[in-house]
């Protein structure tokens, strides 16, 4: 029997634009509803999923193989009966990695050039010249987490000119970026930035990582933008060091939870620029391409570059 693909992801809805994008750009996979009454189980199915509900979790242990929409599996790690035997993979390819890229330049062009101010001047009809002379190429911009997302984000911010580095939990090389690794190495690594960035991965470990004592070893008034999870970061420590300048401003396209309810202090902040979790989706066409590109590689017993390590929680 050839692979079949199974589509939970986005809901029922949303079936029909994911079978139209397999249609239109691997017309030779199969596809169904997850959601079809008329579905039966084979044994060559794969599972296309965002958030899957708990009740989902038994159909998924049968499956040969799970593809998420997400670049961040956290929150299919957080279900304690999600079927951990089963090859699970992440989202990835050139434009999911691009348009994060696209998104961390805009908010740290944003950070430098203090756009947050011009943005509220501009509610307020006022015109007010808060000029500013920093460049790109001397700003320093560091991520943390230097995965498939991390790394290329990383040398697209070099590319323009800024000063990059980059920490992860184990040492590695990246052409055009001071990598620095282990937790030991933060306070040096945070020391020398003008702008953090947060792509971590969300896992145990980095759970409320970017606290008060994280932040209190940047230089004051560095910029934070996050794009990793909104669990990584203790809320009312960043509000306190936007109150207190230890940050001039934040970015956050995450925060917990999502959607933000309508009282959160955070969307008050005049510090704050708040997205809504759109930093990086790739088109259905380009992750439909993406997801069959996976299920062919399982198919052939190859081991997909995003495949999950669940032990790892990424
Ligand atoms: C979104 O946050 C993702 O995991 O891709």
């Amino acid at each position: 029997m050839p692979a079949r693909i199974v589509i939970s992801a986005d809901g029922k809805k949303a079936f029909e634009s994911w079978r139209l994008a397999f249609a239109s750009v691997a017309p030779q996979v199969s596809v169904c509803s997850w959601y079809d009454p008329a579905y039966t189980a084979g044994e060559d199915d794969y599972a296309l999923v965002w958030s899957p509900r708990p009740d989902h979790m038994e159909r998924l242990a049968c499956m040969k193989g799970i593809v998420c929409t997400g670049a961040g599996v956290d929150h299919l790690l957080a279900h304690a009966d999600f079927p951990r035997h089963v090859p699970l993979v992440r989202m990835g390819g050139e434009q999911t990695a691009r348009l994060m890229a696209d998104y961390v330049l805009w908010a740290v062009i944003g950070l430098l050039r203090d756009a947050r101010t011009w943005a509220m001047q501009q509610q307020q009809g006022l015109w007010r010249n808060n000029v500013c002379s920093r460049t790109s190429n001397t700003t320093r911009v560091g991520i943390m987490g230097l995965g498939h997302l991390g790394a290329y984000v990383a040398q697209a911010l070099a590319h323009v000119g800024f000063c990059v580095s980059g920490w992860k939990r184990t040492p590695a090389e990246l052409d055009g970026v001071t990598v620095w690794s282990g937790v030991e190495a933060l306070p040096d690594f945070l020391g020398e930035l003008d702008v953090l960035v947060n792509l971590l991965p969300a896992t145990p470990a980095t759970d409320g990582l970017i606290d008060h004592v994280l932040l209190s070893h940047l230089p004051k008034g560095a910029g934070f933008v996050n794009v990793g999870r909104g669990r990584h970061v203790v809320q009312s420590d960043l509000l306190r060091a936007l109150d207190d300048g230890t940050l001039c401003g934040a970015v956050l396209d995450v925060v917990t939870p999502e959607p933000l309810p309508d009282d959160s202090a955070l969307w008050h902040h005049p510090r704050l620029t708040i997205t809504p979790h759109v930093a990086s989706e790739a088109s259905r066409e380009v992750q439909a391409r993406y997801v069959a590109d996976v299920v062919a590689s399982l198919e052939r017993g190859e081991k997909p570059a995003l495949l999950c390590d669940v032990t790892r929680g990424y």
